[in-house]
């Protein structure tokens, strides 16, 4: 089907894939992970400003090996996250035997509630796992101070938010490790693909190891490589496997294409910046919420949230969305309030989730819609006349 708005459009462009195609030229060019993928995350440290990365095959996997080195590393425990996020960062949770505690979102950020994230923390407390809602700045300075102060790990979901920034800084350099996702719909895309990043020479190594099946022979420090020789002289030392790794791998193409999609990203992020604020500054503000705090934000997305809790409105708008070509997702980022997902069901009590009622109204009567770089004005401005037409 094919739509007047589509969620995304042209985010690999022709010149992505010449490099595809100048890169296979080569006479037997490797195709799994090497020097392009090194070099892809030498790049990606470089313009995030942090000193690590780890290339991987999607933004869950990041979700996946980072919850993974946090118990290796620190036991079990609570994770506080929201209820406004994708499924992976819940289930990756779950999945290395942490307890999810949920928070409410603040309705002009969509990402978890400061105040609200205080009155969770407990002893029991591990992990903040932090989500930047669809390119919203999800940290204050009250939060960072309090987890400091209690000396809590922060960790940042920012695979919805490239580029977007607090007090200056790009988001997922505040956290211990950071996740990014590459996905198609995203600020840029390798088809497939996932960062994680940190600043700790210890995470990183492990989450070299994790990523390759947990083999030693994937960190790049010869003391963790000596240590392993050392103590285990029965083992061949190519194939000493530290960790019940996985194998989440991206390969040399997906390199190729981002170190090609990093050249445009700061100047494709600037065009969704504006994009937003046109977009916003054209909506009706008596039927849409347009108060958002958009100070350091950078969205992919048009956010459309209904300012009455109105169902027969809601279903008119998705009529007129939908004979106007206009794709959309109610729910926002990842179908709305995941408490109410059926994989939940051991862990959250029926009805529980309409203690969060900011969320609660962004399942029921909110969408995201497309925000791309090459929409341009006139393009935004009619489907502010579509959307005003309800
Ligand atoms: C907040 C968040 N985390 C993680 C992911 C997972 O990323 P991927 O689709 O690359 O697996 C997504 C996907 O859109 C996301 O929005």
């Amino acid at each position: 089907m094919s739509f007047f708005h589509p969620l995304m459009s042209n985010n690999i462009l022709r010149e992505d894939l010449d490099a595809v195609i100048n890169f296979i030229k080569q006479r037997d060019p490797i195709l799994t992970q090497s020097s392009n993928v090194q070099a892809f995350e030498k790049e990606w440290s470089q313009w995030l400003g942090v000193k690590y990365s780890v290339f991987v095959n999607s933004g869950a996997s990041a979700n996946l090996v980072t919850m993974a080195v946090l118990k290796q590393l620190y036991g079990g425990g609570e994770i506080i996250v929201p209820p406004l996020t994708w499924v992976s960062d819940i289930a990756s949770i779950i999945q290395n035997g942490f307890d999810p505690v949920f928070v409410d979102i603040n309705p002009r950020t969509l990402c978890m509630d400061d105040k609200e994230v205080m009155k969770k923390l407990s002893d029991k407390t591990k992990a903040v796992f932090i989500t930047h809602v669809q390119g919203f700045n999800g940290l204050t300075d009250r939060l960072l101070k309090t987890l400091k102060e209690k000396n809590i790990i922060l960790i940042e979901d920012v695979c919805e938010s490239h580029g977007a920034t607090f007090k200056g800084h790009k988001l997922g350099t505040y956290g211990l490790i950071s996740n990014f996702s590459f996905y198609y719909a995203h600020h840029m895309s390798t088809i497939e693909g996932g960062m994680v990043c940190t600043n700790d020479k210890e995470i990183y190594q492990i989450i070299r190891m994790l990523r390759s099946h947990g083999m030693v022979r994937e960190s790049t420090s010869e003391d963790v490589k000596n240590k392993y020789k050392d103590n285990h002289g029965d083992l061949n030392p190519d194939f000493i496997f530290a960790y019940s790794g996985y194998n989440v791998r991206n390969t040399e193409i997906g390199a190729v294409i981002g170190r090609n999609q990093l050249k445009r990203l700061d100047e494709n992020n600037e065009k969704l910046r504006k994009n937003f604020k046109l977009f916003l500054d054209n909506l009706d503000t008596e039927i849409y919420r347009t108060d958002f705090d958009l100070k350091g934000s950078c969205n992919y997305a048009f956010n459309l949230v209904l300012k009455e809790a109105d169902p027969e409105f809601r279903d008119r708008a998705e009529e007129v969305m939908g004979n106007a070509g206009v794709e959309f997702r109610r729910g926002s980022s990842g179908g709305g309030n995941q408490m109410r997902q059926p994989y939940l069901k051991d862990i959250v009590k029926k009805k529980e989730w309409e203690k969060y009622p900011e969320v609660e109204h962004i399942h029921h009567f909110s969408w995201y819609i497309g925000n791309y770089p090459d929409l341009g004005q006139e393009k935004i401005l009619k489907l502010c006349k579509v959307l005003n037409s309800t």
